[in-house]
């Protein structure tokens, strides 16, 4: 599965520019499912038969990135955030657009590095003029993180782990299930990243009976973190809340009796913040029962975001598990 990790997790895909990374999702899964389309916000929404009941899957497709806002006389770009960037792991760092132009971020002179900000950043696309930048790029042009996978043999880094990993998942329960016992939605959504966008509208087209997020999420497990019972190897998390969500208390209870009846090692997962497609499912319609199963992460929002490659094995088990175990909340 590795080798499908990286193929989804190197391919460009900010939010908004889903384009290569949805086409790269839906020649994979094409044999392994009944039907497929593509909505209007550019969600992937693939069905596999099974069931009476419908079940939403949706796992994000889309990464940070940043959005050209001003190209200079000298060619340097300004640039806007795409989602959470942060301008500590950002500089130094090379993006590359849709295109193949690949830049690196550099920053203005500052008294203090505390007053790093994005506005006091560019990106250099080795031109010297702006007209010789515009051939390459141009204003509202979207660049991702540039950087490789590597294979650290339990331990996986790349950028794009959220939610790309998820994506994986989702995937290699989709080529894997036996029996599924539910119609199941494996969606692929747009612009997580900017706000649960692509969930909001799927979720209201799918109209399941119950939604299941798939992403990545913090850890409490590095040197001095934040306090957060969450850790690399200790198995997929079951969300009971973050910023976006308080998970359905069934759903949650059914995920984790899924998880015991199977065997499959989990952690409970308490995120004080940032949010996920979950929230978007949950607020649908009148009200739509959801739940979130996350795979831990560290250095998230960076370009070098790692996990634990047991939990995302045991991350396929449960999702594949929860595809062929009814929901009788
Ligand atoms: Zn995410
Ligand atoms: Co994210």
């Amino acid at each position: 599965m590795k080798e499908l990790i990286k193929q989804v997790v190197e391919c460009y895909g900010p939010a908004g520019n889903e384009k290569a990374i949805r086409e790269l999702i839906a020649g994979i899964i094409a044999p392994f499912v009944d039907e497929m389309r593509v909505d209007n916000l550019g969600n992937l929404i693939a069905l596999k038969r099974g069931g009476d009941k419908k079940l939403m899957f949706a796992a994000h497709m889309d990464e940070i990135g940043v959005m050209v806002t001003h190209v200079d006389k000298h060619g340097f770009l300004r640039f806007y955030p795409v989602g959470g960037v942060s301008p500590l792991t950002m500089l130094g760092n090379r993006v590359v657009f849709e295109n193949g132009t690949t830049g690196v971020i550099g920053s203005e002179k500052l008294e203090a590095q505390k007053d790093l900000t994005l506005n006091k950043m560019f990106i250099d696309i080795g031109a010297s003029t702006k007209e010789e930048a515009e051939a390459k790029v141009r204003i509202g042009d979207l660049g991702a993180v540039s950087r490789e996978f590597v294979d650290l043999g339990p331990r996986l880094v790349a950028k794009a782990m959220d939610a790309r990993v998820a994506c994986a998942v989702l995937i290699e329960a989709l080529k894997t299930v036996a029996n599924p016992a539910h119609d199941i939605y494996a969606v692929f959504t747009t612009q997580e990243e900017l706000g649960l966008r692509g969930a909001r509208v799927a979720a209201y087209s799918v109209s399941p009976d119950l939604g299941i997020a798939l992403d990545v999420t913090r850890t409490g497990d590095t040197p001095s973190s934040m306090i957060m019972d969450v850790s690399l190897g200790k198995g997929p998390a079951v969300k009971i809340r973050d910023s976006s969500v308080l998970c359905t208390p069934a759903v949650r209870r059914y995920m984790e009796q899924v998880a015991k009846d199977n065997s499959i090692p989990y952690q409970l997962e308490v995120l004080e913040a940032g949010g996920t497609d979950a929230g978007a499912i949950q607020l649908t319609q009148g009200g739509i029962p959801a739940g979130v199963m996350s795979i831990p992460c560290r250095y998230v929002h960076t370009a070098s975001e790692m996990v634990d490659y047991a939990d995302v094995e045991n991350g396929v088990k449960l999702v594949r598990a929860i595809m062929e175990t009814k929901y009788t909340g």
